[in-house]
This record gives C-alpha cells, sequence and structure tokens, in this order.
C-alpha cells in the first residue's frame, strides 16, 4: 500500500500544507442541524509529542500506530522515517477530516482507511507508540485501549488525545472524533491501572488533553519486587 518518497517529497507535504489550508490552524467545516459547524485547531499542536517521540523511538525502538490522521501523522512520518520504523495510521478519510495530505508520506507508511474497530481485526504488530485521536467515545476507545495495551512493547508509549477538556459542554457525546467526547473516562480508568503510569498535559490541540501512558516492564526487578503491581498484590 505504502509508496516510496523521498525526505524532501515528505518534508514538501508540510509546505503544501501550509499553502492550500494557511499557516496558523486547520480547518473543518461541515454543514449541520444547527447549521456549520467549524472546527479549526491551531497549528504545531503536537508540539510536546514532536519532541518527545524520537525520544521514546531512542529507548523503545518500534512501530508506531495513529488513530486519526492529520498534522499528527506528519509528526510521526517524520520521526518513524529518521527511526526507520512504519507508522500505521488508521482514518475515516485519508489524511483525516482537516485533509492534510492525499497519499502515504513515505515508504514505510500504511494508511488503513475505514473505521479503527476494523483496523485492530487486520492489525497483528507491536508498536512502541500508540496515538489514539479517533472517534471520542468511551466505548470506541476502550476497545482500543484494550487491544493496543497488550500489544505494546514494554515501556512503549501511549498517547491519548481529549482526556482533559477545560468545559463540561466539550464532554457531549461524540461523532467521528469532532469533539472529545466522554474520552476523559477512559483517562481516569487508565489512572486506576496498576500495569502502567499515567500523565496528562493540559495543553495539546485547543488544549483539551493528551494523556501519556507509559507501559511498565515486568522484567524490570524494580516491579518485581518493590513495584506497584506487588504492593497492590500483597495487600489483596
Ligand atoms: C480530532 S480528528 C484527528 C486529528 C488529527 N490527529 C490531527 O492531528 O489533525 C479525529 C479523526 O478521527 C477520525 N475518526 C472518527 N471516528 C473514527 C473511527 N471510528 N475510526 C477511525 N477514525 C475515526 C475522523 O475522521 C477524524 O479525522
Amino acid at each position: 500500500m505504502a509508496t516510496i518518497v523521498s525526505k524532501e517529497r515528505m518534508l514538501s507535504f508540510e509546505k503544501e500544507c501550509n499553502e492550500k489550508y494557511g499557516t496558523d490552524h486547520l480547518r473543518f467545516e461541515k454543514e449541520c442541524e444547527h447549521g456549520t459547524l467549524s472546527i479549526r485547531i491551531p497549528r504545531g499542536t503536537w508540539d510536546i509529542m514532536d519532541v518527545l517521540i524520537p525520544k521514546i523511538l531512542k529507548y523503545r525502538r518500534g512501530n508506531i500506530v495513529e488513530i486519526g490522521m492529520g498534522e499528527s501523522s506528519l509528526i510521526f512520518a517524520k520521526h518513524a522515517f529518521d527511526a526507520h520504523v512504519n507508522l500505521y495510521s488508521c482514518d475515516l478519510k485519508l489524511g483525516g477530516m482537516f485533509n492534510v495530505f492525499d497519499r502515504e508520506l513515505f515508504d514505510g507508511h500504511f494508511c488503513y482507511v475505514g473505521k479503527s474497530e476494523d483496523f485492530i481485526k487486520e492489525f497483528d504488530g507491536f508498536p512502541a507508540i500508540v496515538f489514539l485521536d479517533g472517534e471520542h467515545r468511551y466505548e470506541i476507545i476502550k476497545k482500543e485501549v484494550d487491544f493496543f495495551l497488550p500489544r505494546l512493547l514494554p515501556d512503549g508509549v501511549m498517547f491519548l488525545h481529549d482526556t482533559m477538556p477545560i468545559y463540561e459542554y466539550n464532554t457531549k457525546p461524540d461523532k467521528d472524533g469532532l469533539n472529545p467526547g466522554d474520552a476523559y473516562r477512559m483517562r481516569q480508568e487508565l489512572e486506576r491501572n496498576p500495569e502502567v503510569d499515567v500523565f496528562t498535559w493540559p495543553f495539546s490541540a485547543n488544549d483539551m488533553g493528551l494523556t501519556m501512558v507509559i507501559k511498565h516492564d515486568n522484567e524490570r526487578p524494580y516491579w518485581r519486587l518493590n513495584g506497584r503491581n506487588n504492593a497492590l498484590q500483597e495487600k489483596a
């Protein structure tokens, strides 16, 4: 499915996108029952992941999975290319609802167009990084997390977006990834999971919350002897 694209070509996607959509925001507009729904996401919104991804890949090299394509794909593609790992992106639409690109970004970028629930039926890899920013309904994200967490490499990192919206009205039920919905419930559940450590940045696209989940490597002596798992087991 992937095509061979030079690094120069890959980086020029960003330039093309800037020219097409402007340099400050990505825009999505849709007619709905109350008029025109308009979503604007500031460009450069994934700056935290941009800094962290090369470090994560340095210590836990492996493939990347992304649910919800867009500007995030450009960040992942850049670092996957540099680290010689594959990027698997899934969305209902190639390039995502912001139409950020219209073909795979480099050799090693595999795009699945369809629902995440169908993508996970076909995906059989063990990624180092997973990014969940598709449909923001707890039931859907729960399916994604339940599938990917056991497959995530030890010390691998899962990012979830829209997990800490500023206003309560942002938690109204989601359709197609248009608002944060109840993604925060997945964060709360992961915060109680002794297999992982969880940290949430309030800053991200529209300051809706970006959660980082690092999966414990149970082979580490710390987790075998003193870690949270053992403490919980002793209490049980
Ligand atoms: C908030 S946007 C993602 C933004 C993107 N990460 C970016 O950097 O621009 C949510 C995306 O999820 C996609 N989506 C919605 N429901 C989905 C589903 N069930 N499976 C996969 N993708 C879905 C939408 O088409 C939309 O592009």
